[in-house]
């Protein structure tokens, strides 16, 4: 029995997570946030205190890492049987996640853990290269964007109203910084696969996005 994908793809800040959790629930399917296997192989690359652009090493950590996803109500994550949910989003985990991510040999031993997730009544899969590259025979495919200055607004509102700290105008560097780096690598870039619909959610509710998208499936 084939299996039904709906992939969106697009840049960081884009809203690519909060609409795919929402369309997942909606329809009852499951969903891979790919970033977060990134973000744990960061996290684990951090924590030992290595070089993030040494290819070897990192393809290391990212073959004995033990990653556990509970998708209940909220993404609980476990590397090594530790949570690190709490340290997913922070902004340093993100930046390493896009270094350890431009490393070919590190984007291949990561395709199979992305691929097991294409299980019944059918995925929800979240990232760069989900149309492109993991599931190029998706049934339906997203690329959502926003402007990269709506994008570092809403960062920095996501920040102020958790009582953190920030700066939109750093925010909107590391963003441009991120996207450069994200599409100008040579492996996997972000990119529109060429069958996706388009969303641009600059100036869209997010129930119009979710709604456009689940518009896209019925
Ligand atoms: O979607 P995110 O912000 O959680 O992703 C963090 C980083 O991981 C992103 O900057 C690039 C990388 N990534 C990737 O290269 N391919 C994916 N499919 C998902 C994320």
């Amino acid at each position: 029995m084939t299996v039904p994908v709906l992939t969106i793809d697009g840049p960081s800040g884009a809203g690519k997570g909060t609409v795919s959790r929402a369309v997942a629930k909606k329809l009852g399917w499951n969903y891979l946030d790919s970033g977060s296997i990134y973000r744990s192989l960061a996290i684990a690359a951090l924590k030992q205190a290595v070089d993030l652009a040494d290819e070897a090493v990192i393809v290391n950590i990212a073959q004995a890492m033990m990653l556990e996803f509970d998708c209940d109500d909220e993404l609980v994550v476990r590397l090594d049987g530790e949570d690190i949910t709490s340290q997913l989003g922070l902004e340093s985990t993100g930046n390493a996640a896009s270094i350890v991510a431009a490393l070919p040999e590190v984007r291949r031993v990561l395709l199979q853990k992305q691929k097991d997730f294409k299980q019944l009544p059918g995925l929800v899969a979240d990232g760069r290269d989900m149309g492109t590259v993991v599931f190029p025979d998706a049934e339906y495919k997203v690329f959502l964007t926003a402007s990269a200055a709506e994008r570092a607004r809403r960062r920095y509102k996501q920040l102020i109203e958790k009582g953190n700290d920030a700066n939109l105008i750093q925010i909107t560097n590391e963003i441009e910084e991120r996207d450069r780096r994200d599409m100008e690598r040579k492996t996997a870039p972000l990119a529109m696969a060429n069958d996706a619909l388009y969303i641009d959610s600059s100036d869209m509710t997010l129930n119009s996005v979710i709604e456009e998208v689940l518009n896209l499936i019925h």
